[in-house]
């Protein structure tokens, strides 16, 4: 496949056939993920392979926490969590919390045929920005390239599937349930799995969008 084709389409997918994932793919695509850039090439990323249901179960359930609040303030029209946002708006909203529709995905998250839990090592992220008043960005910027790299990886097998990042709203349990230490925050849940089927096009702005020559308030960049 064409470097430019996997970038276009490496869309994310949430269904999967019940065919299984041998260890040694997932294996595999880690080998070709660890490729990964971050900053300084101290590759602060850790994983972990999650097999066991009761683990599966409980990573749901914290899943499930951010789920819902993600669904109520999408609901009330607010980006969930956008660092600059109005939180009187987020407050009202997350009274909401628990009571939409969670969807096939998240409530059945621990039957996903590939499930990786992605750390970041706090020790290891050049995070440049980290005092700042404003919110912190860099540092995350070491960690998900990694993870992008495994989905992109894994169409090399036949596989696709989805970063997720609810996780992140339990982090305190999340971590105990997987024995993580202070030293690492969690980056996310990595799914993978055979697809049922696979987006085609996929609804992104066009470059003239989000570019522009010299300043923010520059012209559109054009070709
Ligand atoms: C940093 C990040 C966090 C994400 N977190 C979640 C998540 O928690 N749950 C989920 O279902 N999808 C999650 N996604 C997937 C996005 O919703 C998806 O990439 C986006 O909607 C574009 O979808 P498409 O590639 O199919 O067009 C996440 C994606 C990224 C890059």
């Amino acid at each position: 496949m064409e470097l430019s084709d996997a970038l276009r389409t490496t869309g994310a997918v949430r269904e999967f056939t019940d065919e299984p994932v041998a260890d040694q793919t997932v294996y595999d695509i880690l080998e070709t993920a660890r490729f990964a850039p971050s900053g300084g090439n101290r590759q602060g990323w850790r994983t972990i392979v999650v097999k066991d249901p009761q683990v599966r179960l409980a990573l749901r359930d914290l899943y499930l926490n951010g789920w819902d609040e993600y669904l109520a303030l999408g609901k009330a029209g607010l980006v969930p969590w956008a660092p600059i946002t109005d939180r009187e708006a987020e407050q009202v909203a997350l009274r909401e919390a628990g009571t939409l529709p969670r969807g096939d995905f998240a409530e059945r998250l621990h039957e996903v045929p590939v499930m990786i839990a992605v750390l970041a090592d706090l020790r290891a992220l050049a995070a440049v920005d980290r005092d700042f008043d404003r919110y912190t960005l860099v540092g995350g910027a070491s960690i998900y390239p990694f993870v992008w790299s495994v989905l992109l990886a894994a169409r090399e097998h036949g596989l696709a599937g989805v970063p997720t990042t609810m996780l992140t709203r339990s982090e305190p349990q999340a971590r105990e349930v997987l024995g993580v230490p202070d030293t690492h925050a969690v980056a996310g849940l990595l799914i993978l799995g055979h697809p049922v089927r696979r987006p085609k096009r996929l609804r992104r702005a066009e470059v003239e969008d989000f570019t522009t020559l010299d300043r923010f308030d520059g012209p559109e960049f054009t070709a």
